[in-house]
């Protein structure tokens, strides 16, 4: 249930505004007219501050994917606070959890951590540029990577800034310095001939190319085969490094979205559920190209630091939480998200409301439209599909359902058939106010 102006979370809310511009720290929580504060979670559920319970299907943007408090990430963690946080020596934790994701990514021999995703996007475009010695990165549109700077142009360009044909880059946030700008080839998602031939132009001045194989933003439609073959053949040609960024999609398989696919990236970046519920990130990919972050032979080519980079307290809940991750998991993660999808998108039929549940594994994203989704473009919302959308949610919301508001919902392991059929029965129900509303 959305809490009552009575509530407690509207009265911290009212509290929140005067020492947190806008009232928090994260865009991404931010709800109007005032946010649902969290007491506390257990397993796939969250309770908040007045004591209502919903079944999480947001798990903190993607990033828990045993849910809330498993024991196992409880003991590994508190074991660790117990022996010390952080320390200005390396420890054995990051071995452990670099071994195991080396042994997991095909396109990955080594690793450096980072403490978010947005640091290691940033530390692979660095490594990229590095290691190539240009200056120029391509992105898709519309895709997010998180707050670089260059790493977030074009992420939300509005239709009047589309430009006639090939995408333009376009500054993200205000202040957004002009040459960045000019550094970032902005390329279309799922387009492999226009891709291919602004690659070829910027040839030369390219470093990497950054691409996630199935972008949230985007409309969390997966890359078509040929489309990151194309982006694989040409980055060879050019000589650029082709970049995964991973963050999202490691949720998608053991061996992440490049098994998944087949084809294998210079560089991963990794993020969410590595870390065990902590905040993390990493750099992974060849040890010819991670060769530019090794201090043994005086200055490296990138020197990268981090306070708290690799700290063992989210080494050892990474560890724990990917060792629960096996192949069986992703096996029941598929499942439960196959019936999410399904039940879904017969609802929609059922209510003849245009609309379909899309996405993989884990998770899954509702569309309000019939066109074909394949990139930025062919997702972007039209206001008729927005105002749908929040009906959507407010039901969702009501009936005990947390899923982001802009339609995204990523399941969790202790989910089981009673959750999945309560999040579509959830759907079904508020699908029908949706047509009731027009
Ligand atoms: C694909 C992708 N890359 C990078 C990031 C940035 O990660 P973080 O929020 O940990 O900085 C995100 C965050 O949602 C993401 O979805």
């Amino acid at each position: 249930m959305y809490p009552d102006p009575q509530s407690r979370s509207k009265a911290l809310y009212d509290r929140a505004v005067a020492s947190l511009p806008g009232g928090n720290s994260r865009t991404t929580v931010f709800m109007s007219p005032y946010p649902i504060y969290a007491a506390r979670g257990e397993g796939c559920r969250v309770w908040d501050v007045d004591g209502n319970v919903f079944i999480d299907c947001i798990n903190n943007f993607t990033s828990l994917i045993h849910g809330h408090a498993h024991p196992r990430l409880v003991e590994a963690a508190t074991r660790q606070i117990a022996l010390g946080t952080a320390f200005g020596l390396p420890t054995e934790s990051e071995i452990d959890l670099a071994e195991l994701l080396a042994s997991r990514l095909p396109a990955v021999d080594q690793l450096r951590f980072a403490n978010s995703g947005t640091e290691a996007v940033m530390m692979a475009l660095k490594a990229a540029r590095a290691f190539t010695g240009r200056p120029k990165i391509a992105k898709c549109e519309g895709a997010y990577h998180g707050a670089y700077d260059y790493a977030e142009v074009s992420l939300d360009p509005t239709p009047d800034a589309w430009g006639r044909n090939a995408p333009v880059s376009v500054a993200y946030a205000k202040g957004t310095p002009e040459n960045v700008l000019a550094d970032v080839v902005t390329i279309p998602f799922n387009d492999p001939d226009a891709a291919v031939s602004l690659i070829r132009e910027h040839g030369a001045e390219l470093a990497g190319v950054l691409v996630d194989p199935m972008p949230n933003r985007a409309g969390l439609v997966p890359a078509d085969r040929a489309y990151l073959e194309a982006l694989r053949a040409v980055t060879r040609e050019t000589g650029a490094l082709l970049i995964f960024d991973e963050v999202i999609t490691f949720r998608l398989g053991y061996h992440g979205a490049q098994g998944l696919w087949g084809i294998d990236p210079d560089l991963t970046t990794l993020g969410k559920i590595m870390g065990g519920g902590f905040p993390v990130g990493a750099i992974g990919g060849r040890a010819e190209v991670m060769a530019v972050f090794d201090p043994r032979h005086g200055k490296p080519a990138l020197p990268h630091g981090g306070t708290f980079s690799a700290n063992p307290v989210t080494m050892r809940a990474g560890l724990a939480a990917m060792e629960l991750l096996d192949e069986a998991a992703f096996k029941r993660l598929d499942a439960l998200g196959g019936a999410v999808r399904d039940g879904i998108n017969t609802a929609f039929r059922k209510h003849g409301v245009p609309g379909r549940a899309v996405g993989l594994g884990s998770l899954l994203k509702i569309h309000f439209s019939e066109r074909e989704i394949r990139d930025y473009r062919s997702a972007y919302v039209t206001a008729q599909e927005a105002r749908r959308q929040a009906v959507f949610s407010r039901g969702l919301l009501d009936r005990g359902i947390l899923a982001a508001g802009y339609g995204l919902m990523a399941l969790s392991t202790p989910m089981t058939s009673a959750e999945t059929d309560a999040i579509v029965a959830a759907a079904d129900a508020s699908l029908a106010e949706v047509a009731a509303a027009g």
